[in-house]
């Protein structure tokens, strides 16, 4: 809990904080990154620092945290803390790095502040990054702890490659030594370790598809102005990688009411999530109300068609509904229009796909009177959007 010292100088600041994090935390991560250049082989993504996602997700959430525990004082805004975490355990991070970050960064609010960052300005907002890194810390430790292992990316070996809707590639893999795997729940991801063409080891995060218990199956859409999916796309059977255990909080259970009707939302490559979900729900015999809503260009350009679609039509209460942009192929042409899908109002959905699709049906949803907190996501990316809003 934030200390009574430091709750009025955290809020008088917050708003300069908030206006300069964008800028400290560049320097903070050029910093680091200088003193720690190893941090970037096999943990931070290169890309992710060049494009400038990654220092605005940090930011964001710091500013978050503090404003959060400075208006409720007896909590913590656990969905941020519990993305982060599975986030942070999926690369393998290790909590000997919490000074690192805290050395870098405050070296860096130092350097921008200039006078401004008094001692006690200093402290208080210390105390919110040890507050934010303990708790973290906390969760970390738990989620390794419940892991079959003790390593956090063991060898996986290419043994499957199929092609599928435009330029996505599923890949199977197996173990390539004796560690025993962790058994995924559907909608978690692994982080995948390859190479760059220059050497480097890059990680980057992959939703599970269904699979034998002793294989991780993946679908990759290729990024054309990507680094590592090319690289992934050119993985051959007996390839070796690094595969992490599965995390990520984004699944069926401990989400709204189990008998609420269910509403899953994709588009292109978000088909990833949706379809492990469908297995588990066939699986698990489920009798629920399920609606799935693809949204695609084409039917040719929607990947894992087949799979998905006969998933559907083993459910004893699924529906399809299609929307294709360019083509007159599906239920409907055009985008996905909620208008058309008579959603109740005790609907739990699940989106994923890209930013753009997400915002225009979550908006539209809560238009049509949904709850936003019956409104779950999974963002391929580090999550700015969640932070924003
Ligand atoms: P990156 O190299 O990471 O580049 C991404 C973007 O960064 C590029 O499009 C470009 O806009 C920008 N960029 C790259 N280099 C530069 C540069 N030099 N300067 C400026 N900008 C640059 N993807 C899937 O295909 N399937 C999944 O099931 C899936 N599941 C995911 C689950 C989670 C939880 C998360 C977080 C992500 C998931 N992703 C998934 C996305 C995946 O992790 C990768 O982000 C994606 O495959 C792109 O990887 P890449 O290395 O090719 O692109
Ligand atoms: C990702 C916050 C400490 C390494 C993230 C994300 C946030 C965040 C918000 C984005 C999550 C997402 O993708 O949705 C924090 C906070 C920290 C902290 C608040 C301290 C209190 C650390 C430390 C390290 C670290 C100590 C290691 C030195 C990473 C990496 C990623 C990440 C590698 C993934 C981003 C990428 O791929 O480049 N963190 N973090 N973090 N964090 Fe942290």
């Amino acid at each position: 809990m934030l200390s009574e010292k430091s709750r009025p100088i955290i809020e008088a600041t917050l708003p300069i904080i908030a206006d300069r994090i964008g800028h400290i935390t560049p320097d903070f991560y050029e910093r680091m990154f200088a003193a720690r250049p190893d941090l970037m082989d096999g943990l931070f993504s290169r890309s992710s620092q060049l494009e400038g996602t990654q220092p605005k997700a940090l930011a964001g959430s710091i500013a978050v945290f503090a404003s959060y525990i400075v208006e409720h004082p007896d909590s913590y805004p656990d969905e941020v803390l519990s993305r982060v975490a599975h986030k942070h355990a999926s690369l393998g991070l290790q909590e000997k790095e919490y000074p690192t970050v805290y050395k870098y960064l405050f070296e860096a609010i130092a350097a921008d502040l200039g006078e401004a960052a008094t001692e006690e300005v200093v402290d208080a907002w210390s105390e919110v990054y040890w507050l934010m890194a303990n708790a973290l810390i906390k969760i970390e430790r738990g989620l390794y702890a419940s892991q079959a292992n003790n390593v956090t990316h063991a060898p996986f070996k290419v043994v499957d490659r199929q092609e599928t809707g435009d330029n996505v590639v599923v890949l199977t893999f197996e173990p390539a030594d004796e560690t025993p795997m962790t058994e995924a729940t559907a909608g978690q991801y692994i982080s995948i370790i390859t190479k760059a063409r220059d050497g480097l080891r890059q990680p980057r995060q992959y939703t599970l598809l269904p699979s034998d218990k002793n294989q991780r199956r993946i679908g990759v859409k290729l990024d054309p102005n990507g680094e590592m999916t090319s690289i992934i796309h050119g993985l051959k059977i007996g390839d070796v990688v690094e595969i992490s255990n599965p995390y990520g909080d984004l699944t069926l259970e401990g989400f709204g009411s189990a008998d609420a009707p269910l509403y899953l939302f994709s588009a292109g490559i978000g088909v990833t999530p949706m379809i492990s979900f469908l297995n588990e729900l066939i699986e698990s015999g489920s009798q629920r109300q399920v609606t799935v809503v693809h949204a695609d260009r084409r039917m040719d350009t929607w990947p894992l068609r087949e799979e998905m679609t006969a998933l559907v039509e083993k459910l004893p209460h699924g529906k399809l509904v299609t929307f294709m942009e360019d083509e007159e192929t599906g239920d409907y042409r055009g985008r996905v229009d909620i208008a058309k899908l008579g959603v109740p109002a005790e609907a739990n959905v699940y989106l994923c796909g890209p930013l753009p699709f997400m915002k225009g049906v979550r908006s539209a949803l809560v238009d049509a009177g949904v709850p936003a907190q019956n409104i779950n996501y999974e963002i391929f990316g580090p999550d700015q959007w969640m932070l924003r809003s």
